[in-house]
């Protein structure tokens, strides 16, 4: 018998239009680029996604490099498509992306249409699906004409290997060149992925404004700061966390006891209003009239959970918002 998500998965999160376009994401979605890997527990990959899905977190974000080994997550992803959800193929939004290191030589990174197409057929192939609902350029290329780049996103949408067209990384005036050359090419650019939480603020200045005047969606990742910004690391290093695994790019090193205060400074903030630290980091991105889907990662079923349930507490208030702010300087 195969696979039966839960009937009332659409009472939990809601769904936000994406910028101005038709595309309705919920307001968390979930990533995978740690913990899908060849190395990791598949069961547990599969009890994350499930959870995920009964919830009604719709929208799964891979790319191409996701592991590892780079492809791995796309494979496993695929192989939890034919376990569970590929019944439920039209109720869900799966993203891929191409821009980073992907294979050796000259065509396997950046931004050439050579690349785009080529990794895009490779992450269809791992998935097992005819074609991704949002196919992003990963990384602005400084090399290659943004005109070549746009022109394969909108090859790769008319040619129906995605349905729509997003870039992350870039920056507001990168996004203002690459949304007026997508506009121009018929294939509107809907969607943009960005880091954004309480320890990285750039895009304040510069990209959500833009996001806001161009009609493209937010999609903020690391909302957590990969875990700095939860109870994970108040009291330590704890053996199962994304520190102690050593695969990426948080390190021993970051868990400095500077960020650690500013942490428990802000835990204190979240419990006085009757939240976790990582329920009141989702809710601070989620503020942000930008932001259409806060893009978490998890490393099991729990934290889906908590991050769902941030959705159905009140916002923060002005005097949150200012004790937050104070902490952060
Ligand atoms: N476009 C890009 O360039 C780019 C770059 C990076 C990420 N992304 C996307 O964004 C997604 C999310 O990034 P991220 O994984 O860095 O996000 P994150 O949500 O900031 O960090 C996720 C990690 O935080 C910890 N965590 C999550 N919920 C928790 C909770 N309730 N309590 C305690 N700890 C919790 C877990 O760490 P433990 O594993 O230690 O439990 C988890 O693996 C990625 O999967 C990927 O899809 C995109």
């Amino acid at each position: 018998m195969s696979w039966q998500a839960a009937e009332n998965r659409y009472e939990g999160v809601p769904y936000v239009r994406a910028g101005r376009s038709g595309l309705q994401l919920p307001a968390v979605a979930l990533g995978l680029w740690h913990n899908f890997g060849l190395e990791a527990d598949f069961e547990r990959q599969r009890e994350i996604v499930r959870t995920a899905f009964d919830h009604g977190i719709t929208h799964f974000d891979l790319a191409n490099n996701y592991g590892p080994p780079p492809g791995s997550a796309e494979t496993n992803f695929g192989r939890l498509l034919d376990l569970d959800l590929r019944p439920y193929r039209d109720e869900i939004i799966v993203a891929t992306k191409a821009g980073y290191t992907m294979w050796p030589g000259p065509y396997g990174d950046w931004g050439s249409r050579k690349y785009l197409v080529a990794s895009l057929d490779q992450s269809l192939k791992r998935m097992g699906l005819d074609y991704v609902d949002v196919f992003y350029h990963h990384r602005p290329d400084p090399n290659t004409p943004l005109e070549e780049t746009m022109a394969a996103l909108d090859y790769i949408v008319r040619s129906g290997r995605a349905l729509y067209a997003g870039i992350s990384n870039y920056n507001g005036a990168q996004t203002r060149a690459a949304a007026a050359e997508l506009r121009r090419l018929g294939t509107p650019c809907i969607v943009n992925q960005s880091k954004y939480s309480m320890l990285v603020r750039q895009p304040e200045a510069d990209l959500l404004p833009a996001l806001e005047e161009e009609g493209i969606g937010g999609v903020a990742f690391s909302p957590l700061a990969q875990g700095l910004l939860t109870d994970r690391y108040l009291g330590g290093v704890p053996a199962d966390s994304r520190v102690a695994a050593g695969v990426g790019f948080l390190r021993p090193e970051h868990i400095t006891e500077e960020r650690v205060q500013l942490a428990r400074a802000l835990d204190m903030v979240a419990r006085e209003g009757g939240r976790s630290l990582a329920q009141l980091a989702v809710q601070w991105v989620r503020r942000q009239p930008a932001i259409t889907s806060v893009l978490i990662g998890a490393s099991k079923p729990a934290q889906v959970l908590e991050a769902v349930r941030a959705l159905e507490m009140p916002p923060l208030d002005g005097e949150e918002l200012a004790a937050i702010e104070t902490i952060l300087g």
